[in-house]
């Protein structure tokens, strides 16, 4: 049996009927999904293609790629263990100039939060871990033992927009004076104590969240990613992101508005000056889940979806 029937190794991919429907220009194009956990949007996506198409899924979790069938695609496919914030690079050793599509789905895998190991989710007990990569060397338990506690309140308050973010720094600190933090409970302890019970896990959810995005570089990544997507989409070719937080959400909006802006010629203007815009915004609003699917699958109610096409006059 194909393990991504077990239930461990399950994730419900969202919006997957919206991100064809507005992701894919030339049915015979390329096709980077930069998020391939499962496959689930890839299978999706490679259903549509004709047979002369080719994906490319990119992922920076072994255990994720190494459940996927790739029989289950009747196209090229391309398998890549790394960041997706090397693309460049992997499109230069596939000798791929230009693709038709990129998708993000941003965040991690239901596997990987349900799993206690990986430290992700803080109702399960396990090791203040939280890497994407495991191969990469920074830890949660790195951050939260080794940077300031000035460091730890701006994380907090930047990335989980925790406003007790001072008050938890403190406790955190107090708390490593004693005793190396190593296990998922210490730091809920540390939340715990500075919070009102009634909105504990709340807390509990943006805390979590601000040290993974510091461990995994996530916002850093995104804005890499978004700039280099312009390079390598071929003109029509569309960037789909689906992001889960707000911070997310609000990077990649502000970068498509400002990529879909034109500077028109003023009188005294240089050539070069006469920018014609990067990208054309498909989603002014970003799309969101329908009831039923929000009803069915927790994770797509918090999705956003955002998409743009690469302009066919732009020069960058
Ligand atoms: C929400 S899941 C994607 C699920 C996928 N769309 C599916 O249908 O199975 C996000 C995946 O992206 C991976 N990921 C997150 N950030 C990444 C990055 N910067 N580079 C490569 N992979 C990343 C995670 O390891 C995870 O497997």
């Amino acid at each position: 049996m194909n393990q991504v029937n077990q239930p461990k190794f399950r994730h419900t991919p969202v919006l997957v009927d919206e991100v064809r429907a507005l992701l894919i220009n030339d049915l015979s194009g390329v096709y980077v999904d930069g998020t391939f956990g499962l496959g689930g949007h890839s299978n999706a996506i490679s259903l549509l293609l004709n047979a002369d198409a080719t994906l490319i899924g990119i992922d920076q979790d072994e255990t994720a790629l190494a459940q996927f069938d790739p029989s289950l695609i009747k196209q090229t496919l391309h398998l890549m263990c790394t960041n997706f914030e090397n693309l460049d690079q992997v499109l230069f050793d596939l000798e791929i100039p230009k693709v038709h599509g990129i998708l993000l789905d941003l965040g991690l895998n239901s596997f990987s939060l349900d799993d206690p190991e990986r430290g992700f989710a803080f109702s399960l007990e396990g090791p203040l871990d939280m890497r994407f990569d495991r191969s990469n060397e920074l830890t949660a338990e790195t951050v939260i033992n080794e940077y300031s506690q000035e460091d730890l309140a701006d994380i907090m308050y930047r990335f989980g927009e925790e406003r007790k973010s001072r008050r938890i720094a403190r406790k955190i600190v107090d708390m490593r004076n004693i005793k190396r933090l190593t296990e998922i409970d210490q730091l809920r302890e540390a939340v715990a104590g500075c919070v009102d019970p009634r909105f504990r896990n709340k807390s509990l959810a943006r805390v979590f969240q601000a040290f993974r995005i510091e461990v995994n570089r996530e916002m850093d990544v995104l804005a890499t990613i978004l700039d280099s997507a312009i390079n390598v989409l071929a003109p029509g070719g569309r960037l789909a992101v689906i992001s889960y937080h707000s911070l997310e959400d609000r990077m990649v909006k502000k970068h498509f508005r400002e990529l879909s802006q034109d500077i028109p010629r003023q009188p005294g203007m240089l050539d070069e000056e006469v920018k014609i815009p990067f990208l054309k915004n498909i989603t002014r609003k970003p799309v969101i889940a329908t009831p039923e699917e929000a009803e069915a699958n927790p994770r797509a109610r918090s999705a956003k979806l955002r998409v743009a096409e690469r302009t066919s006059h732009a020069q960058k």
